[in-house]
């Protein structure tokens, strides 16, 4: 059975850009000569949840996804594939083939599937891009023609952004297959690379043309990549979702060992409260300063870097997770027992809740990690707005980080770490 979400927004939903005139210390100035400009511009895509999309040929998800908007008649449509996937099944690539012929009616497959290497690293190299730009220039595809995307969260970022960046915009189709994909990355509406040793630093905010989870995907990822994606899991509920976290709570070792039941459930509500929040929450395209979904990530996106990509982005998440709860504790925000259950259910999940990229220190003997507050700011713009907790399910915003205090929490992981270790 397949069932199917739909993902509605605005681009503007309301956010005006903040004027000149709104500065706090402003002076009169004389009225311009302006015509004023204002549109907003709708979205809609389906997030469809399905078991095997290419397993049986009369599965008709696939064919749904890329026909949607017209249905009457034959669609281009090319096809990246995350190399580790295509490893672990390699029936896929032939899949692919197999399902357009019997669908030839509705589907024309322009080429082979194109292979790319899946992993953190696709997005720091920049001839990937341009590897699959060449190959969309040549098959001559158009905004109309499809590129359909199916790997972990660094091909769907690496290809989506490719893809984004092709005649302003070709239509995507996104195949998650990893945990953290389909409940996180997946569902969003964001792509990136890496660029000059920042992370996500080029990217563009696009969303897909349609999503389908697939869960046959998860039954041949590495376990190591199952539990980090259960860190945005964690991570939404503890910011929007109370009763989330609780059914988290009481289903840990359910997810700990993977039961597929447990593992449906925690993938489709996370991804359904990230597509609340982007559809709903008034600001899908981030035009403010908050990215409340960026709970635990100013820490994380930096250890990710200072590891050198050895620590997973999930795996990263968990640790900035538990650094930003331990901050909420220590400022009073947030009562010592609750965040005690926030670290009890992450290492339960199977986490290490510290790095040893936490002892980098620049040449003033400053923990390096630190500077991620401002290079989160700058990737944000505007003030510095930290999502921290209140209480489990319900995120607050914060301005200012005490580095000292920040630095004491980091301390407090490290004694942690080191009790459980001995
Ligand atoms: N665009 C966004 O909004 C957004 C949001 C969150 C995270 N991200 C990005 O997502 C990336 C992390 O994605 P991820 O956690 O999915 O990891 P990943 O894409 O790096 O995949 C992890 C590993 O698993 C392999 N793999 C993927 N699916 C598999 C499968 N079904 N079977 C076997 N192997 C498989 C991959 O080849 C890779 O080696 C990070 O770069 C992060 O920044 C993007
Ligand atoms: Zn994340």
């Amino acid at each position: 059975m397949s069932f199917v979400l739909t993902q509605r927004t605005s681009q503007f939903n309301g956010i005006v850009p903040r004027s000149p005139e709104e500065a706090p210390h402003h002076v009169a100035l004389p009225a311009p000569d302006m015509v004023e400009q204002r549109f907003s511009v709708p979205f809609d895509f389906p997030v469809y949840f399905t078991d095997g999309i290419l397993r049986d040929p009369d599965n008709m998800v696939l064919r749904q996804a890329i026909s949607r908007k017209e249905p009457g008649r034959r669609h281009r449509f090319a096809v990246v594939l995350d190399s580790q996937v295509a490893q672990a099944d390699p029936t896929l690539v032939c899949g692919f083939q197999a399902y357009a012929c019997r669908h030839a009616d509705a589907l024309d497959l322009v080429a082979a599937p194109l292979l790319v290497k899946g992993g953190e690293l696709i997005k720091n190299d920049h001839h990937a891009v341009l590897g699959l730009q060449t190959m969309l220039h040549k098959l001559r595809m158009d905004r109309h023609s499809c590129l359909v995307i199916v790997g972990g969260g660094s091909v769907l970022d690496m290809a989506g952004y490719a893809a984004a960046t092709t005649h302003r915009g070709i239509r995507v189709i996104r195949v998650p297959t990893t945990v953290l994909a389909q409940n996180d990355s997946g569902v969003g509406v964001k792509t990136a690379i890496n660029a000059f040793g920042a992370k996500n630093f080029l990217g563009t905010f696009t969303p897909p043309f349609a999503v389908i989870n697939d869960h046959g995907f998860i039954a041949t990822l590495p376990e190591r990549d199952r539990i980090a994606g259960m860190a945005e899991a964690v991570k939404v509920a503890a910011i929007r979702d109370g009763g989330f976290f609780e059914w988290l709570e009481k289903n840990v070792e359910r997810l700990r060992s993977f039961e597929p039941q447990a593992m449906r459930w925690m993938i489709r509500r996370c991804a359904e409260l990230h597509l609340r929040h982007i559809g709903q929450g008034g600001d899908p395209f981030e035009f403010g300063s908050a990215r409340p979904l960026d709970f635990g990530h100013w820490a994380a996106h930096k250890l990710e870097n200072l590891s050198g990509y050895t620590l997973t982005h999930g795996e990263a998440v968990a640790i900035g997770l538990a650094l930003d709860t331990r901050y909420a504790v220590m400022t009073g925000l947030l009562p010592e027992v609750q965040g005690e259950r926030l670290h009890h259910l992450l290492e339960r999940l199977g986490f290490k809740l510290w790095h040893e990229a936490f002892e980098l220190q620049d040449a003033q003997g400053r923990r390096q990690v630190m500077a991620g507050l401002a290079e989160f700011q700058e990737h944000l713009g505007g003030d510095l707005t930290v999502t921290m907790l209140d209480a489990i399910g319900c995120g607050r915003e914060i301005h200012e980080v005490r580095h000292p205090m920040m630095n004491a929490c980091i301390d407090w992981l490290r004694a942690r770490n080191h009790a459980r270790c001995a």
